[in-house]
């Protein structure tokens, strides 16, 4: 049996969490393969409105097994907080599985993002501040604290061993060290983890991939803030590509079956960098609007732009992407006309590559298309909706040589087409 994997394309916020919860049925397992509470997955049904940070977006079917890989970095206060959420709902959570080897984000790592931020100025990332940079480090630079440990006698002499490390970089910083309570929170939510079932989930995944059991891996983020193919330094910590299932999982690179890229009909990035689309207008205005582009964590309003082909391209080419989903095509009612970005032009050259400088000038070459006026949140068929749209949908098809399989019209699960 193959692992599927579902990914964003952009610079996140696609709708995965609806896609993931949408192809659930399908699946006997879902997984998580990195990032961590920077994540926000929004997902819709029955009236009711969730967002999940670390949990898996298939944590609404209580049968389905999800699991959050070695690749997540958890924040168990942001976790507790979930959990109560999801239990005050009546969420049965028998079946959320935790890698042993999944990284533990300390109240000091996030003091820590917030002092690397002040201390960037206009430069700053623009990160979420949940500490997912400094956690990252702390994994790579081998000091970092893993779920596994919570269960060993020397967890706290180990905890006040990293803490007082970042106590001493948050003097360098001159940043105040206000930690003494979160930490207490941070001890009562440990509590609440070590409930949970937490295993050697490369084992687990590689013995259901025996047992013939499918597997939809959910990424977090999105190809362009990857942190090696993404617009960096203005991207996250963790590969957010195809490749990260193998690493965050576990899983053999020809274990990988279909690899579903979901992309917005249009653009939107939150946070610093680049975005050559982005529109600074009236036009820019009204999509966030429609939309409702606010970030799902931290409330922002995000940048918002045309659809940019070179980097859905490059974006594809890098992940091995077989299906594409689009999301928020209802977004696009409305306006006259819709423009998708074929080519850049860099420094007066015209090219359909995405340029190593994030400063470098790009200027987008469009195409325009004739927009639609209809409503289309309560088309249920491909063959419904208008003319316009198709032609679209099309148009990505034929530049990326790509198929769409799922058009998503509205946040609510129902509301989702298969082509
Ligand atoms: P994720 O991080 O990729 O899971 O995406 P977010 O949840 O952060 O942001 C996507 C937003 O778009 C959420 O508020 C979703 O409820 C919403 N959404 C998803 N699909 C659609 C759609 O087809 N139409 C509209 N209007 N909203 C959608
Ligand atoms: P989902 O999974 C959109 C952005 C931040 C910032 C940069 C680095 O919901 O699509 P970090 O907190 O990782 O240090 O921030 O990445 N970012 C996201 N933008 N969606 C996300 O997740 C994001 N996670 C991080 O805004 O620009
Ligand atoms: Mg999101």
């Amino acid at each position: 049996m193959k692992l599927d994997v579902l990914l964003g394309l952009q610079w996140g916020d696609e709708g995965k969490g609806k896609a993931v919860d949408f192809l659930t049925p399908q699946y006997d397992v879902i997984a998580r393969f990195q990032g961590g509470p920077n994540a926000g997955h929004s997902l819709e049904f029955n009236g009711m409105k969730h967002v999940l940070h670390t949990i898996p977006s298939g944590i609404f079917h209580p049968e389905k097994i999800n699991i959050i890989g070695n690749g997540v970095v958890i924040d168990p206060v942001v976790f507790r907080k979930e959990i109560e959420a999801l239990q005050a709902r009546g969420v049965d959570l028998k079946n959320l599985y935790i890698s042993r080897k999944a990284h533990l984000i300390l109240p000091t790592h996030r003091l820590l993002d917030a002092a690397s931020e002040a201390s960037k100025g206009i430069s700053k990332i623009g990160s979420t501040l949940k500490g997912i940079g400094p956690t990252y480090m702390d994994k790579t630079g081998r000091n970092g604290l893993r779920v596994g440990d919570i269960f060993t006698s020397d967890f706290e002499a180990h905890y006040r061993q990293l803490r007082d490390k970042h106590l001493n970089m948050l003097k360098q910083y001159d940043y105040p060290a206000e930690y003494e309570q979160e930490e207490k929170t941070w001890f009562e939510a440990i509590g609440v983890l070590k409930t949970f079932t937490v295993l050697d989930s490369e084992y687990a995944i590689n013995k259901y991939l025996t047992e013939n059991k499918s597997i939809l891996a959910e990424g977090a983020q999105g190809t362009m803030l990857d942190i090696d193919f993404g617009s960096y330094p203005f991207v996250t910590s963790s590969n957010t590509v195809c490749a990260g299932t193998c690493t965050g999982l576990g899983v053999a690179p020809s274990h990988i079956g279909k690899v579903y890229g979901i992309v917005k009909a249009y653009c939107t990035r939150v946070g610093s960098g680049p975005f050559p689309t982005e529109l600074l207008d009236a036009t820019g205005e009204e999509l966030r609007k429609k939309g409702n582009e606010y970030g799902s964590t931290t409330g922002r309003p995000r940048r918002c732009g045309w659809l940019d082909l070179p980097a859905l391209k490059y974006s594809i080419m890098i992940n091995g992407v077989t299906s594409l989903i689009m999301t928020k095509a209802d977004v696009l009612s409305g306006f006259d006309t819709i423009k998708a970005c074929t080519r850049y032009k860099v420094d007066g050259r015209v090219t359909d590559r995405v340029p190593f400088d994030v400063n470098a000038k790009v200027e987008p070459v469009y195409t325009e298309m004739k927009g639609w006026s209809n409503d289309i949140t309560g088309t249920s068929s491909f063959d419904s909706l208008p003319a316009e749209l198709k032609e679209y949908v099309a148009f990505i098809e034929k530049e990326t040589g790509v198929p769409f399989q799922i058009i998503s019209v509205s946040p609510d699960r129902e509301k989702t087409i298969i082509k």
